[in-house]
């Protein structure tokens, strides 16, 4: 168990490319396997979730092949292809993958069993087994519908109409990657749009998807199932959920000016940047471009005099996983910030509504936590310092891993996490990139 220890730090400076974007490297992995002819992907995270996406699909019988670094070649079996895999599938820390797999056998005629780690066998399968049940897969899962779980997929699967009744996109994209082997349409309403990756790729390789926006602001996305899925070129862009730690650490240390390249924007997962402006972060976008369907831009942070405010429900799904980092930004700001519709944070790769709430506490932040929000009392000011000296535990959660070596960034004493490994699952180099920036990081304690 690797611990890191953040020190208070000089300014940081420079300009710097985070890994690939993990949701889409899950999917052009799994999508690859299904269509038909070579798919090249540019870009691939090779963050360990990830990487048990890709031993999934080889263990269902794709050729999955690294070229060269982020540079990946996937020979397809074409939609209703996979074979059943002779081993479990260890899905690793990864929520993502384990969900939306589950959506892809359900449509197979042959069972699989999905294992994890700690955290992701204790974390909710139910949202997805119901779906997947209407489709006719059915479960044998541990107590609650949690891993390890036996899928057996459907002979016959069912083509479903779905309404979310959670904003979730993992949801959203294991009941589509079921209909892509049923015949007639799989539609998926959704009440909040969620990040649509899964869409847009889907389209990119061939299939017939519309979403149409709904009057009340919700989305119904409506897939013909049994499409020609064809091999296609990916290109990755790089994940905005990393590039948040590295501008969130350039916001709050005085003096910074930290630039990202080739950031993903898509606006379904771009909130981060809004409530950065909200807060008054001194934020910009450059080069903003399209490639390959995807909106790109090159993201530039100076340090800012934060200001606190209230960051809106609505704004929830499009910066779900940049909420710790948020509330480190929040501790740094002058006056209060009040996060509203956090329920989801509970049920991530830890709580991390309890697990930020303690943790700030425990370096000297004050907060009060509800149900569904926090609301953080900013410490700027002249003194813009946590006081830290504080060992925190990561839970098997990169995200609270780096929020909190973020926040050691700016403290009077330093702050440890006592085990950083969990980082490799999103952002691989995390180290190496932030003390190439200047970050004090040191291993140890
Ligand atoms: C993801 C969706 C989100 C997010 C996760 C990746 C995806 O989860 O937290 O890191 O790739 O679809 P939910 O859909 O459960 O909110």
């Amino acid at each position: 168990m690797p611990t890191l220890t953040a020190h208070p730090s000089t300014p940081l400076h420079g300009i710097v490319r985070v890994p690939g974007d993990k949701s889409i490297s899950h999917r052009a992995l799994m999508l690859g396997a299904v269509a038909l002819g070579q798919t090249h992907v540019t870009g691939m995270l090779e963050g360990e979730d990830v990487l048990c996406t890709a031993a999934a699909m080889r263990a269902m019988g794709a050729k999955v092949e690294r070229l060269a670094d982020g540079e990946w070649n996937i020979h397809g079996l074409g939609v209703g292809g996979l074979l059943a895999p002779h081993e479990d599938l260890d899905m690793g820390n990864s929520g993502t993958a384990a969900r939306l797999l589950m959506g892809l056998v359900a449509g197979h005629d042959f069972s699989a069993t999905f294992v994890g780690d700690a955290s992701l066998s204790s974390r909710p399968m139910k949202r997805v087994i119901d779906p997947l049940s209407q489709v006719g897969a059915t479960f044998k899962a541990a107590e609650g519908g949690r891993l390890p779980l036996t899928l057996t997929g459907a002979k016959d699967p069912m083509p479903i109409t779905y309404e979310l009744p959670v904003a979730s996109a993992q949801v959203k994209s294991a009941v589509l990657l079921a209909g892509l082997n049923a015949p007639g349409q799989t539609v998926v309403i959704e009440p909040k749009p969620t990040r649509d990756h899964s869409e847009k790729m889907l389209a990119h390789f061939g299939a017939h998807i519309t979403v149409e926006e709904l009057a009340d602001g919700g989305r119904r996305i409506t897939l013909k199932g049994r499409p020609e899925l064809t091999g296609r070129d990916v290109i990755v862009p790089a994940d905005i959920s990393s590039a948040a730690f590295p501008l969130v650490a350039a916001a709050i240390v005085p003096g910074s000016d930290v630039t990202v390249t080739g950031v993903g924007l898509n606006p379904l997962r771009a909130g981060v940047i809004e409530t950065l402006k909200d807060m008054g972060a001194n934020i910009e976008v450059l080069n903003r471009r399209v490639e390959a369907g995807e909106d790109l831009g090159d993201v530039r942070m100076r340090a800012s005099a934060l200001k606190g405010c209230t960051v809106p429900a609505s704004r929830a799904p499009a910066q779900i996983d940049e909420y710790p980092v948020l509330f480190v930004a929040a501790a740094l700001a002058q006056g209060d910030t009040r996060f509203e519709g956090l329920e989801e944070l509970r049920v991530k790769e830890s709580d991390r509504l309890s697990v930020m709430a303690d943790g700030l506490k425990a370096c000297g932040v004050v907060v009060e936590q509800g149900e569904d929000w926090l609301l953080v009392h900013g410490l700027g000011g002249t003194e813009k310092r946590v006081p830290g000296g504080v060992m925190i535990a990561s839970h098997l959660d990169h995200r609270i891993a780096m929020a909190f070596l973020v926040l050691g960034l700016v403290s009077e004493r330093p702050i440890a996490v006592d085990d950083a490994s969990p980082i490799n699952t999103s952002f691989p180099g995390f180290q190496a990139l932030m003390q190439g920036l200047g970050a004090n990081l040191t291993e140890g304690e």
